[in-house]
């Protein structure tokens, strides 16, 4: 690990990222600093447009970062070859897209197996029965995405995201499409996935009873991070936001 006590599995130092040129250059990150610690459950939450899918996909390694670093699992991300860093992603990391891109001849079990199928290994059957209840896809795993709702397919790229048991979680908003019931589920199972199995988790949602699930909250304003909350509940998160707009 590269320094300090924290056991961290994704930093960002002066993490800098523009789009654009020019006239119609967009400072999307503008020098974060930030620790995941491994293990931890954090939610990053702030208005739209304030950086926190750009935060994700470039702590990911999706997207070339403009300035500043990016260290994941204890390597320098630009350091890394693109062979290597494509194998980083597909063995280590779980990204769950707020768009969810299934394989339409594929059955929900075929499209969840299938970042093992492409990696040739086996699926462990109790871990995607126990993921498959989980989300309540238990009676649909049989069916095509054509056949399932829109929020069935959410779970089903969930479930794909999940089942190679990623050491880092990255999630833009799970929770966006699902009804009450099912989010609360999902919520239940990543705070179980880091409690139980370890697995780290950074979260981008809107609402504070998700964010009151995770271990840290991460406010984002203008590319910036403006509050770091310790054990979020409803309250402190509400009282964050409050602040945003006083
Ligand atoms: N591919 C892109 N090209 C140009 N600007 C972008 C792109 N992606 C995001 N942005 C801009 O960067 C800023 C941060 O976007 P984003 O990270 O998506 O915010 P959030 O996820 O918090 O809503 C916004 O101003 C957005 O318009
Ligand atoms: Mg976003």
């Amino acid at each position: 690990m590269p320094q300090g006590p924290v056991d961290a599995v994704a930093e960002a130092i002066d993490l800098v990222k523009v789009y654009g040129e020019g006239e119609n250059q967009v400072v999307a990150l503008n020098r974060v600093n930030v620790r995941f610690q491994r293990g931890s459950f954090t939610a990053i939450m702030g208005p739209s447009g304030s950086g926190k899918s750009t935060l994700m996909h470039c702590l990911a390694g999706l997207d070339r970062i403009t300035d500043g670093r990016v260290i994941l699992g204890g390597q320098e991300l630009q350091s890394m070859m693109d062979a290597q860093l494509t194998r980083v992603r597909r063995d280590r990391i779980g990204f769950i897209f707020q768009s969810f891109n299934l394989l339409p001849t594929l059955t929900a079990e075929q499209n969840i197996v299938l970042p093992l199928d492409l990696a040739g290994k086996k699926a462990d059957r109790a871990y995607l029965a126990q993921l498959a209840d989980s989300l309540g896809l238990a009676d649909r795993l049989t069916h095509r995405p054509s056949e399932l709702s829109g929020g069935q397919q959410q779970r089903v790229a969930i479930a794909r995201a999940l089942i190679t048991r990623p050491e880092v979680i990255f999630a833009d908003e799970p929770t966006g499409a699902l009804d009450t019931r099912t989010g609360t589920r999902l919520l239940e199972f990543l705070q179980q996935s880091s409690r139980v199995h370890g697995q780290s988790i950074i979260m981008v949602t809107h609402d504070p009873k998700a964010a009151a699930y995770a271990d840290r909250a991460l406010v984002l304003v203008d590319g910036r991070i403006v509050d770091d909350i310790q054990r979020p509940t409803v309250d402190s998160v509400n009282a964050a936001m409050a602040r945003l707009e006083a």
